[in-house]
């Protein structure tokens, strides 16, 4: 048999086998956050498509939002002999302990997704442009505004994760110049209102205000978050509102508690990832748009790196991310904004997702 031949074999094998493998066969180990959302089911199962060419054996664990599991799982893969961890954090700033015991015993480890921050335990950061994701949404819904005095209301993810606060950022610098000039009234953070003459915010300002407007990346804490803004407010702050939902699966959550008061006539909200409910709430007029970030360019981005690790090469970069500690060399991959236009081409034209998952296409 040949050694290509087996490897695949051992793909197989460990992909179906899971910790029963056995230990000297893993030569990449992955550590993904959660299988509760469906956006690390797509990259699991991307990851599990891509690996069976990819010529190495790997093994896919997952921490279930649990920082602790996170740092099992790496020692776990660091003793079955991994070269190179690609680990998405739960926890940013948590996860530095499991790079660090990478590191420690002679693994690359590659940031996958969301920048680990706080050590120069990473050797590379595998990305989308995350600044870009935030800077659509805030382009998005400046194109939708009309006049002056629209109410917005801002949403962003866990302040444990690095991209909550770039993609805030890539929204602020769109929308500030906007809210400064009066087209825009921020309703549901008063941080954010008073930072309305500033473009460019301190990590610590963008923390105080993402401390008022996290979901925290759960739909639950979304949906009782935009029903108390909801509540806290008149009929004067209602009408028609602009929302920057972070992600699909708070984005739907936050839509459902929007479309339901008597007193928004009409809502326009953002979100990412391209999940199949979402594109299925943009087919049906309930999200306005989303950010396709083709998790399968990701994947193979995080495969190449780790092939040139295992060859003894380093990996393009075209930029570097700073993480508290280091500059991490970095080569982010281009997003797409996704609306009821350009849906058929960019998520069923471009295979991301079949047309079979959808009604009313
Ligand atoms: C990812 C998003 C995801 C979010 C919640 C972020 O770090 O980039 O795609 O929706 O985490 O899991």
């Amino acid at each position: 048999m040949k050694i290509s031949s087996l490897l695949t074999a051992s793909v197989f094998a460990l992909l179906t086998l899971g910790s029963a493998a056995l230990a000297a066969d893993v030569q990449v180990g992955i550590v993904l956050p959660t299988k509760d959302e469906p956006r690390w089911i797509q990259d699991q199962t991307r990851f599990e498509d891509a690996l069976k060419t990819a010529g190495f054996s790997a093994e896919v664990l997952f921490s279930q939002g649990d920082s602790a599991r996170e740092k099992t799982n790496v020692e776990t893969l660091i003793s079955k002999g991994i070269k190179v961890l690609v680990i998405c954090p739960q926890d940013a700033t948590a996860a530095a302990a499991a790079a660090d015991a990478a590191k420690a015993a002679g693994v690359k480890v590659i940031s996958y997704d969301r920048l680990i921050r706080d050590t120069a335990a990473i050797d590379y950061y595998v990305t989308f442009d995350s600044v870009q994701v935030g800077a659509a949404w805030g382009d998005y819904l400046i194109s939708k505004a009309e006049g002056k005095g629209n109410n917005l209301y801002f949403y962003a993810g866990a302040a444990s994760d690095n991209n909550a606060f770039l993609f805030f950022q890539g929204a602020w610098q769109e929308l500030q110049p906007k809210i400064a000039d009066g087209t825009f009234i921020v309703r549901n953070s008063d941080k954010a209102a008073s930072f309305a003459d500033k473009r460019d915010l301190t990590r610590d300002e963008q923390s105080q205000i993402i401390g008022q407007i996290t979901t925290n990346w759960d739909s639950n804490v979304a949906r009782s978050k935009a029903e108390a803004n909801l509540t806290a407010v008149g009929p004067e702050a209602k009408g028609t509102v602009f929302i920057v939902g972070p992600n699909d699966g708070g984005s739907r959550a936050m839509a459902d508690a929007f479309a339901v008061d008597k007193d928004v006539k009409t809502y326009y909200i953002t979100g990412q990832d391209a999940e199949i409910a979402s594109i299925q709430y943009i087919i049906d007029g309930k999200q306005s748009m989303t950010v396709l970030k083709d998790v399968r360019t990701l994947v193979n981005d995080a495969i190449a790196a780790a092939i040139s690790f295992i060859d003894g090469k380093t990996p393009d970069k075209t930029m570097v991310y700073n993480n508290g500690a280091v500059d991490v060399p970095a080569k982010p991959t281009p997003i797409v904004t996704v609306t009821k236009e350009n849906l058929k081409s960019a998520i069923i034209d471009s295979g991301y997702w079949s047309a079979d998952k959808f009604t009313g296409l």
